[in-house]
């Protein structure tokens, strides 16, 4: 089976890549999950981002810390299961972290979303949580994991944590590409697979009002950058529930799409 996973889609420039590499790429592959969680402006996702992500050709679309920034989000998540928000939130938390999917060609996929505590908000356990999910899943079903947190070490060891249990493990939310992937027991691994969106910016804000707050202290409003934005991304090819390969994939979307 051929995965593909797309990194943090970030406002209409990177909704726009996704959408043209999805539309000259889809059909290479058997199941595809976006990570989300910015499109809105960088703030979350509303239903008519979720529905644009479908019709791209997205089975799953995962989120992140910025999950719930818009108002709907928790409707949208209790309608459908291919929004999937961190297992690791509180119980109760509108939802569901984890899904059975099937691929095209009909074999079972699932998908488990976890997010990181170290410099980020703390949510329970994720290593913990994500045991607990596991040992609820079916057995034999391919697992891919998108993990979103900011520290590096955290992200290696959950790696490390979930090496032969998972398909993959791949990092969200620091929207910068790491050149580490690889392929451990059997389970594909990269520290983050990157932002799609404009690459030429402060991890999808513009430079400018980023740049004043930095430096004069004073709180400006963040506007997303504008223009032609890179799709990050990574193919995970499965032997059965092994991934065998994990590919660092970048797109250049044209001027139009920008
Ligand atoms: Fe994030």
């Amino acid at each position: 089976m051929r995965i593909l996973f797309i990194g943090d889609v970030f406002a209409t420039p990177g909704l726009k890549a996704a959408q043209g590499f999805l539309k000259e790429r889809r059909a290479d592959y058997d199941f595809v999950v976006v990570n989300g969680e910015n499109v809105a402006g960088g703030f979350g996702i509303t239903r008519r981002h979720f529905e644009q992500l479908r019709a791209a050709g997205a089975d799953v679309v995962t989120l992140g810390n910025h999950g719930f920034d818009q108002p709907g989000t928790a409707e949208l998540l209790e309608e459908s299961p291919r929004l999937l928000r961190p297992a690791n939130y509180p119980p109760g938390t509108p939802g569901l972290g984890a899904h059975v999917f099937e691929a095209r060609g009909g074999e079972r996929v699932a998908v488990l979303q976890l997010m990181g505590r170290v410099y980020m908000e703390a949510l329970d356990d994720p290593f913990r949580v994500a045991d607990d999910v596991l040992e609820g899943l079916p057995a034999g079903v391919p697992v891919i994991v998108d993990f979103h947190a900011e520290a590096t070490s955290e992200k290696k060891v959950m790696g490390f944590h979930l090496a032969g249990r998972v398909s993959a493990v791949v990092g969200t939310h620091t929207h910068v590409t790491t050149a580490d992937e690889c392929v451990y027991k059997g389970t594909a691994y990269i520290t983050d697979v990157g932002m799609t969106g404009v690459q030429h910016s402060s991890i999808g804000m513009r430079f400018e009002e980023v740049h004043a707050r930095f430096v004069d202290k004073l709180p400006r409003r963040f506007k997303p950058a504008e223009g032609p934005a890179t799709l990050n991304a990574v193919e995970i090819e499965l032997d059965g529930r092994r991934a065998v390969a994990v590919r660092r994939l970048r797109w250049e979307a044209s001027r139009d799409e920008g």
